[in-house]
């Protein structure tokens, strides 16, 4: 059957116009049914169809019958939707809506009778298409954009300083690499079915980066603390998740369901790939840095491989966070020793995630640490990662020039803003020296102290002696305390060591003839020279040290305040030094001098120091 229409169709096709044709059929108009042209059409509601019989024959009658069954002359139309179009048998219906769904008929009466019909389809019409944003991951290679979600024909896609490119059946485009440059908004052209003009549509595409969000969260209701580092933006998955303390020598892993009744899992599970611990009853030492390390696997083709961890330093601050920046700020600046022509390292911590950090010579010359390969490097990177909040940069050769006050700039990677500074002083020595100054303060009956140390690090001293100003020689090791001094009044520097490049004497009481210079000498352990350097003991009158604390304060009060430095400076060392392992790697963020390089030349100067924080904080507490 169809075979027989469409082989009279071809041959109605075939005749040429004007030639005379007697088709000997018995039923032509049955034969005809099906010529309307186009035979099917999609209309988007509100546009126009245009419909006709394909006839060559002018100045015929033209009927048109509606899917609803009205039947109407083209040229006498019932309303002004509709009129005649074409030479032929043709009608033009506009502002189409549902209901002209269906079968519309055209019959031609000239010399021959014809009839027709066109299915007709009445589509939706898109004029506002808002996608929902795309978010792809940077570095994401093959990755399939899919612009929309419309039955289109075909797309032409702009991409953000791109050229446009046509996308033929569904609107969808593949990045070999995905990376920011293509992040922006993409224009497409959409060709729908039914429409003439084509749709605009824009398509936001975002291109994230995988990184840590991390944070933290008081719950004051249930007095629980929530610290969390959740991976964003990854195909990876999460294996393990561990939280430390900045200062404390061990940590704690975290996974769902487990608990040790304090420490607990905080998140949405290992899946949504968040990481993150729970403290009940959080106390003060709770608060400060926390490390997050979060362990990755992910696909590599057929197998799974571990990623390296993600980490970041979470700063996990009480409401009297003043007091600490206070102690920041007084800190005392730290010093390396290093002797000419050695490699030397210079390292500031920042309690929190940094994106980058340079270092400034003393000459103003900048300095931004860079991966160390093999190769012949003036200087590289070092330190565990900047994420960690370490910023180190080790130089290979020591000049003269290179001495002074280096400072260091850290870009946080949370915010932005000026940058966060802080200062090393770098001291070209002999292989024993002050370790960082060479003149201490120290009042008669007061107790100072005189510090030595290793230049490049700690080497081990195979003895220490001190030469004081009128001629006395001591040689002292750490089994000299206070209870067996010397003299009395001359011990070994408590919590240092002779194996880590100390050589150090703590005077206690100061006498008027430990006033003057000093000598410290030792045999460090890959010399054959002894090596030696100097210190200067100043006598401090009552009125300049009240001028180092740096508060005027009346006499009476000065005695009970001296008194409490004293005390506090006793209770400060034990606390300090012994707290803190001298080869240990903990990180003491909110210290600025790192453990290994840990070295007040005098504890008298530390400690007005620290004592100076301190009462500055109380007061900050008592306003
Ligand atoms: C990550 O976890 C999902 C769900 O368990 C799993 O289908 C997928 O293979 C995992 N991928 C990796 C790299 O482990
Ligand atoms: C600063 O010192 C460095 C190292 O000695 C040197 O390379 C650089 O040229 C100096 N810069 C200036 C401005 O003097």
């Amino acid at each position: 059957m169809y075979f027989s229409i469409i082989s009279v169709f071809i041959v109605a096709i075939s005749l040429q116009p004007g030639s005379t044709v007697d088709l000997a059929v018995s039923n032509l108009l049955k034969m005809q049914q099906g010529l309307g042209w186009p035979h099917r059409l999609h209309v988007a509601m509100g546009h126009e169809a245009l419909l006709k019989i394909p006839t060559s024959e002018q100045n015929v009658q033209c009927e048109v019958t509606s899917p609803q069954g009205d039947t109407f002359n083209v040229m006498s139309p019932p309303n002004n939707r509709f009129e005649s179009w074409g030479d032929g048998c043709g009608v033009r219906v506009q502002n189409v809506s549902s209901e002209d769904v269906g079968r519309w008929r055209l019959t031609a009466t000239g010399n021959m009778n014809l009839t027709g019909w066109t299915e007709l389809y009445v589509e939706e019409d898109i004029n506002l298409y808002t996608p929902s944003p795309i978010s792809l991951l940077d570095g994401q290679t093959h990755a399939e954009v899919e612009l929309t979600s419309l039955d289109n024909s075909y797309c032409l896609v702009a991409q953000p300083f791109a050229e446009s490119s046509l996308v033929s059946g569904h609107c969808r485009v593949t990045l070999e690499r995905a990376n920011r440059a293509v992040q922006g908004n993409w224009n497409v052209l959409v060709g729908l079915p039914g429409k003439v003009s084509e749709l605009q549509v824009q398509v936001r595409v975002n291109v994230e980066a995988e990184r840590l969000d991390v944070g933290f969260v008081h719950d004051t209701s249930q007095n629980k603390l929530h610290i969390y580092c959740n991976v964003l933006h990854t195909m990876k998955n999460i294996t393990f998740c561990r939280f430390q303390m900045a200062t404390a020598p061990y940590g704690y892993t975290v996974m769902d369901g487990l608990s040790d009744g304090r420490h607990s899992y905080y998140g949405d599970g290992f899946l949504a790939r968040h990481c993150g611990i729970t403290i009940e009853n959080p106390t003060a030492v709770d608060y400060g840095s926390w490390r997050c390390s979060v362990g990755l696997q992910q696909w590599v083709g057929t197998h799974i491989e571990q990623q390296p961890a993600m980490q970041a330093l979470v700063r996990v601050l009480p409401h009297t966070l003043q007091i600490r920046r206070q102690l920041r700020v007084e800190a005392e600046t730290q010093t390396v020793l290093v002797e000419e022509g050695a490699s030397f390292t210079l390292t500031c911590y920042a309690d929190i995630s940094l994106s980058y950090c340079w270092f400034q010579h003393p000459n103003g010359t900048q300095y931004t640490p860079v991966v160390h390969d093999d190769s012949e490097q003036e200087f590289w990177y070092t330190g565990t990662s900047l994420k960690l909040g370490e910023c180190g940069i080790t130089f290979a050769k020591a000049r003269a020039e290179d001495a002074g006050q280096w400072t260091c700039h850290m870009g946080p990677s949370d915010r932005l803003g000026v940058e966060m500074t802080d200062e090393v002083d770098l001291r070209i020595t002999g292989p024993l020296a002050a370790a960082s100054v060479t003149e201490v303060g120290a009042g008669i009956g007061g107790t100072t102290t005189l510090y030595c140390r290793t230049a490049n690090g700690n080497k081990p001293l195979h003895y220490c002696r001190f030469l004081s100003p009128n001629r006395v020689g001591i040689s002292i090791d750490s089994s000299v305390t206070s209870e067996n001094a010397i003299l009395d009044r001359y011990y070994f520097t408590p919590d240092r060591e002779l194996n880590y490049g100390d050589c150090s004497l703590t005077i206690d009481p100061v006498a008027t003839e430990d006033i003057g210079e000093w000598t410290c000498a030792a045999l460090v352990d890959d010399q054959i020279i002894e090596a030696r350097d100097t210190i200067t003991v100043r006598q401090l009158a009552t009125r300049s040290r009240a001028g180092i604390i740096g508060m005027s304060i009346g006499g009476a009060f000065l005695l009970v305040i001296l008194i409490a430095v004293v005390l506090y400076r006793k209770g400060y060392i034990k606390l300090k030094r012994g707290g803190i392992a001298r080869n240990s790697e903990v990180v003491v963020t909110a210290s600025r001098v790192r453990p290994s390089n840990f070295s007040s030349s005098t504890t008298s100067s530390q400690d007005s120091e620290e004592f100076r924080a301190e009462i500055r904080s109380r007061s900050v507490q008592n306003s």
